[in-house]
């Protein structure tokens, strides 16, 4: 079966490594056929916004899209393309799996996390106050009214909405999740003793959904308590199921237990779309040089792959990329190694085929 996918390249490092990922993808045999979309910093320059609506056309057409990182630009009034696009398909659940290689160096070999983050609501929704603000002075004068608290008059406030039906649905996807892929359990983390009404929603509909699961196993735990035990031992957990927020903090963290954002792959998921890229950013620092490590976002293809239901693919795809960090002769810098991106993509596809 041929599949419709929007490749979305970004901008810095984004079009070499979705160029190495879309080379792995078309050696799998897959057919695909590639609707390629500019988006970042080009688009911005050419067409005055980052995320043109010919970008969102695309994937609501294609319903799948595979996208590299694009920079976010500080100062131009541009809240994050990143942010923006999850929330225009609403992309509600974000994947994030942090498994460990053997061959990468790792404190903690035997690490195999998921982390599932809530990607619409929470502080990241951006309801923001700004400091001196008209709006801002507003808002103090109500919840002076409402709350009897005195807001310092030289404070910036960004507030934290959590509903019952945003969480809902993540917690459903998690639990779904972990009985297709055969997980253990799944740990709800959470600050509900200090945030009662927005973590407290969060736990409780949490909890409630569970119900609805008695074969999946569903535990909670303090956020903190939670950072405690990714430091010390990470193995003790299994599927996390987070809010917006601790979410995106914990899916990096995981992703530094496991050899760092080289080769950590993501997923942003809603009813209709599915949107597949690495967690890492737009790397700047290495950009045009031909050296980024593509592994990230070709583990995000063989996920995007597996969401295709093109399951054999996508197995291919990930044992050729343990392979190849198993061996440890073809990688790039990042990774201790001396290799170019093109050469990783080559290596992994010629594996894959
Ligand atoms: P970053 O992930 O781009 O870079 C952090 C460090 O990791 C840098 O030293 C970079 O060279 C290295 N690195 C990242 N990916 C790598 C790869 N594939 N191979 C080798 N080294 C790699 O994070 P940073 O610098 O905070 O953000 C840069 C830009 O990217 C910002 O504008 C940010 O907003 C954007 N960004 C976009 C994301 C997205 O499109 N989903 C996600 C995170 C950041
Ligand atoms: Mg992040």
């Amino acid at each position: 079966m041929r599949h419709r996918v929007t490749l979305i390249p970004g901008d810095g490092i984004g079009p070499e490594v979705a160029e190495a990922a879309r080379a792995v993808v078309d050696a799998t045999g897959v057919e695909v056929e590639w609707d390629v979309q500019e988006a970042g910093a080009a688009s911005l320059e050419r067409e005055g916004t980052p995320l043109p609506e010919r970008v969102l056309d695309s994937v609501r057409r294609s319903r799948t899209a595979l996208k590299g990182p694009i920079t976010t630009p500080v100062g131009s009034g541009f809240r994050s393309v990143n942010v923006a696009l999850r929330q225009e398909l609403d992309l509600f659940a974000a994947v994030r799996p942090a498994r460990h290689f053997p061959g990468l160096p790792s404190r903690h070999p035997g690490v195999d996390l998921v982390t599932i983050r809530e990607n619409t609501e929470d502080l990241y929704r951006g309801i923001e106050f700004e400091r001196g603000a008209p709006e801002t002075d507003r808002l103090r004068a109500a919840l002076l009214d409402l709350a009897g608290y005195r807001v310092p008059d030289d404070a910036g406030v960004t507030v934290k909405p959590i509903s019952i039906t945003g969480t809902r649905r993540v917690v459903r996807y998690a639990l779904e999740y972990a009985q297709r892929n055969g997980r253990r359990f799944v740990t709800v983390g959470h600050k509900a003793n200090i945030m009662k009404f927005s973590d407290g929603v969060f736990l409780a509909t949490a909890l409630e959904v569970a119900e609805e699961y008695p074969e999946v196993d569903v535990r909670e735990m303090q956020v903190d308590e939670m950072a405690m035990w990714l430091a010390w031992e990470p193995e003790t957990l299994d599927v996390v199921l987070l809010p917006n927020l601790y979410g995106d903090i914990v899916s990096d963290l995981s992703a530094g237990l496991v050899g760092g954002l080289g080769v950590a792959p993501g997923a942003n998921l809603g009813w209709e779309y599915a949107v597949f890229e690495p967690v890492h950013g737009s790397a700047p620092d290495i950009a045009g040089r031909g050296v980024a490590n593509p592994v990230a976002i070709i583990l995000s293809a063989a996920m995007m792959l597996r969401h295709l239901a093109e399951d054999a693919a996508a197995e291919r795809v990930e044992a050729a990329v343990a392979e190849l960090l198993r061996d440890g002769g073809t990688l790039t810098p990042d990774m201790g190694g001396t290799a170019r991106t093109l050469d990783v993509a080559g290596a992994i596809a010629r594996l894959a085929t």
